[in-house]
């Protein structure tokens, strides 16, 4: 334990300011929450209406399909401020006031101009039109914590506009969030789950982020709520990293552990592993799992670092790069656990392309305790920046154009 934390202290011991900005995402769906409306209903699926909806069979063009062969998390940010971005904050009025970074008072926006340029191959320009065929009768899950949610609002921003009003909807049902494109009967949903597994986390809006106690060995609470689900993508990583320990029970409730967190991760991502292998069929479902989000915590990792953080940076790194935040224990774990399931479970391997988006964070233009920062806090970075969460329109849009290329690729096989 001591060579531990002596030698990877920096991986673990994020700044006191960690915990804190943990809360402003679980604070964030106690205040949606409140405003959740026709809680019942959302379980059931709404009427058809009488409209008759056309079908538009979608075609795959060539310049749209990524031979097998490219790796498309490999490559660099190249500018391009003609497709990018693909919405704004105003024509997004889902977005939730966390990560409208310039409504915030952010004075650079280049960060939304990057696209992303895989080596070997091109990305096919986002269509939300076919994505929402390919979705059609089906339900999108986003499984996660406040990152994960990011994925979901941006999905969400990157389709709404095609959906006449009235014909779309955004419900808050905790622990899920639910957007419906009725004459699509499709879903895109978010689902807060922050270890994947059961922890005193997981209510949606009442819980503690200092004190954690994680059920290694018990998912199905949650996983009831997976079942059947068209295409699942799962994300789990700040969450564990507090501490080089965490408090966690494996089988009986009362025996409470810590947990080296890698030993706990293994755990708990085989008792996940062991849920998608009884529970999955792999010819009408898809799975996928994104691997750690980066965060930008200290910019001596980058730069001749004055002791600062992801605050003032609005240019993507440019080199090789990879820093301290992202563990490679945890990615070797992933590895292993994808590696030995029969089931197939589709990596989105996002880490090493958002590692060079130092510029994307929410910084102090974000919230803290579900309020804008005030002036005097967003004068103090080193305590008030959030170099977790990202601004949107942003980084992760980019993950979306991914998981849409992957699903445009596999369209015939549904
Ligand atoms: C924790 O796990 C890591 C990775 O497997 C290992 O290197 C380390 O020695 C473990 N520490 C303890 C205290 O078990
Ligand atoms: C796009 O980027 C180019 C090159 O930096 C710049 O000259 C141009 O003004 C930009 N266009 C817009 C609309 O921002
Ligand atoms: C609508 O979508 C749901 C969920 O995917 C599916 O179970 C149902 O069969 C669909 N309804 C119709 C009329 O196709
Ligand atoms: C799981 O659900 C059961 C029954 O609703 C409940 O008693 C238990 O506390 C839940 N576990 C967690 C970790 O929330
Ligand atoms: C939140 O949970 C704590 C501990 O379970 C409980 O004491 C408190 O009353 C809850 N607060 C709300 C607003 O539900
Ligand atoms: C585990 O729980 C004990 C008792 O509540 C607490 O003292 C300790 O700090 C916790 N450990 C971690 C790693 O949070
Ligand atoms: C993800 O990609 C990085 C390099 O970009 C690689 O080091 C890592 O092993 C990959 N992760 C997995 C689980 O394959």
């Amino acid at each position: 334990m001591r060579t531990l934390l002596s030698v990877d202290r920096r991986r673990y011991l994020f700044p006191a300011a960690l915990a804190s900005l943990l809360f402003i995402g679980s604070l964030k769906i106690i205040l949606e929450n409140i405003k959740t409306i026709h809680l019942t209903d959302a379980f059931f699926w709404p009427q058809r209406t009488e409209h008759r909806v056309v079908r538009r069979p979608i075609t795959v063009s060539d310049d749209e399909t990524i031979e097998r062969s490219c790796n498309i998390f490999q490559g660099k940010w190249v500018w391009d401020n003609q497709s990018h971005p693909l919405y704004t904050e105003e024509s997004c009025p889902l977005l939730v006031k966390q990560v409208t970074c310039q409504k915030n008072g952010r004075p650079d926006s280049s960060y939304q101009n990057w696209k992303w340029q895989p080596d070997g191959c091109n990305l096919p320009r986002f269509n939300a039109l076919k994505l929402l065929e390919i979705l059609r009768d089906k339900r999108l899950m986003f499984v996660g914590d406040s990152v994960q949610r990011s994925m979901f609002d941006s999905m969400v921003c990157l389709v709404q506009s095609v959906i006449p009003e009235g014909k779309r909807s955004l419900q808050k049902v905790p622990p899920r969030k639910i957007f419906r494109a009725e004459e699509y009967n499709a879903s895109i949903e978010f689902y807060w789950a922050p270890f994947l597994v059961e922890s005193i986390s997981d209510h949606a809006t009442n819980h503690t982020v200092m004190k954690r106690l994680v059920r290694l060995d018990s998912i199905s609470n949650h996983s009831k709520q997976w079942e059947g689900v068209d295409i699942l993508v799962y994300e789990s990583y700040v969450w564990w990293m507090y501490k080089p320990t965490i408090n966690a029970t494996y089988g009986n409730l009362d025996n409470v552990q810590e947990y080296n967190v890698t030993t706990a991760y293994r755990l708990a991502m085989e008792t996940w592993a062991k849920w998608i292998e009884s529970s999955i069929s792999s010819h009408v479902q898809k799975v996928f799992f994104m691997t750690m989000s980066p965060t930008h915590l200290w910019n001596w990792e980058w730069k001749k670092g004055d002791g600062g953080n992801c605050f003032g940076e609005s240019q993507p790194i440019q080199r090789p790069y990879w820093g301290t935040g992202s563990n490679l224990d945890i990615m070797g774990i992933v590895k292993d656990v994808l590696g030995q399931l029969r089931v197939n479970v589709r990596l989105l391997n996002i880490t090493q392309l958002s590692e060079y988006r130092k510029d994307g964070h929410t910084s102090v233009y974000g919230e803290r305790k579900g309020k804008l920062l005030t002036k005097e806090q967003q004068s103090d970075p080193k305590n008030y920046a959030d170099c977790i969460h990202w601004c949107l329109p942003g980084v992760p849009d980019t993950w979306n154009e991914i998981l849409y290329a992957v699903l445009l690729q596999d369209y015939r096989k549904f």
